[in-house]
């Protein structure tokens, strides 16, 4: 992956990027209105044939000075384009109105970090997420989880589950090729995971771990399952190095969970995996690697998602690059004894023994 070694740009395409960064709130909020209020879509509805600002704004009821300065701005944007006073779509606008992997993007940047990233220099000159009192005051977002408002909460689910969930089937198969019997599901938020290895394997037993609140948000999903009496539940702050893990597992699983912890905390968890595991017992760890990627979006996504840990998650964690990982883990006393690339939409698998 070599997409950030070469300034590739001419100057006038630097400057025209400058410019887009310049105005990007403008730009994000504008291309969320025309989405919101229904533009994107009569424009797109109107095919090949194009629709005229007068047709929009009488459909949609808006004033004509309104739904002009959008227009305009979707023109700038490339949201857009305008022949003979009608408007028609860009595959850039048909991806914002029908790309799933976009919306869920928009929207958590919009509900969970837009206002927060205000405070982006301060969170970088403290260590802390300054941005999170603008969704409640909590010391981390993972405490506010269960009891965060609306759209914020919607948002913030949405987007966790979508990368996992596109994940969760080939890490299954990755998973049961080494059949284990007791697993630990190591921040295992509302137990989408422990339910899909409950189901893949009708002899496998679950252990979740996860902080109270998301546990009982679980407890209440298994329990409309046939599966409820192969789960346990272990409720742990894993901030507190003194919360040991339940011994005994011979596999622990941490999905897009080691991401929402400093190098130090990395460390403590998976020392005390080493302990809590069977000596032959295999961890897997599933992470978005930004040097991973297949696609410079991909890296570019995952680049910018490690500022809403920087400003709104906790202050001190990111989407990682593998190598500051595979350090974390030798450190740990592991080694990585096989690496899988490509899982769903940008997921890696470590499969880690002790060394
Ligand atoms: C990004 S979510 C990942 C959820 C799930 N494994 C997946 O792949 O979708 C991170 C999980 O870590 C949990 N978590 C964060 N901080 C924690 C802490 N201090 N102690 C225990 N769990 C924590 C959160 O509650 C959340 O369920």
């Amino acid at each position: 992956m070599n997409f950030f070694t070469k300034d590739t740009k001419s100057a006038f395409e630097a400057i025209t990027n400058a410019q887009f960064i310049a105005f990007a709130p403008i730009v994000f909020q504008a291309t969320k209105s025309l989405r919101d209020l229904g533009i994107l879509a009569m424009v797109e509805e109107s095919g090949v044939n194009g629709v005229t600002l007068e047709e929009v704004y009488t459909k949609l009821k808006l004033s004509e000075y309104g739904a002009r300065v959008l227009l305009e701005a979707g023109l700038g944007i490339g949201l857009v384009i305008k022949n003979d006073e009608k408007y028609t779509i860009t595959k850039t606008g048909l991806f914002i109105l029908n790309d799933t992997m976009t919306r869920v993007n928009m929207d958590f940047t919009n509900d969970v970090c837009y206002e927060g990233m205000f405070t982006l220099t301060d969170s970088i000159k403290t260590g802390k997420p300054t941005g999170l009192k603008a969704l409640g005051d909590w010391p981390t977002v993972y405490e506010g989880l269960s009891v965060m408002k609306q759209p914020a909460k919607d948002s913030w689910f949405n987007f966790d589950h979508y990368y996992s969930d596109g994940s969760f089937d080939q890490a299954l198969a990755q998973l049961f090729k080494r059949k284990p019997k007791h697993i630990l599901d190591i921040g295992g938020n509302t137990g989408k995971f422990t339910m899909k290895c409950l189901n893949y394997d009708a002899d496998v037993k679950m252990t979740m771990l996860d902080l109270p609140g998301q546990l009982g948000m679980a407890k209440e999903n298994i329990a409309k399952t046939p599966f409820s009496d192969r789960v346990n539940y272990h409720p742990i702050n894993i901030l507190d190095d003194a919360q040991r893990f339940p011994k005994g597992a011979d596999a622990i699983w941490m999905s897009q969970f080691l991401d929402c912890f400093s190098e130090d905390e990395i460390v403590s968890i998976l020392k005390r995996c080493h302990e809590a595991i069977a000596e032959d017992g295999n961890i897997y760890i599933m992470e978005t690697f930004w040097d991973r990627q297949k696609f410079e979006p991909g890296a570019f996504s995952l680049q910018m998602t490690s500022l809403y840990f920087t400003n709104i998650a906790n202050g001190n964690s990111q989407m990682y690059d593998s190598a500051v990982f595979n350090r974390l883990i030798d450190k740990a006393g592991f080694k990585v004894v096989e690496q899988i690339d490509n899982v769903g939409i940008s997921h890696t698998i470590q499969v880690c023994k002790k060394k």
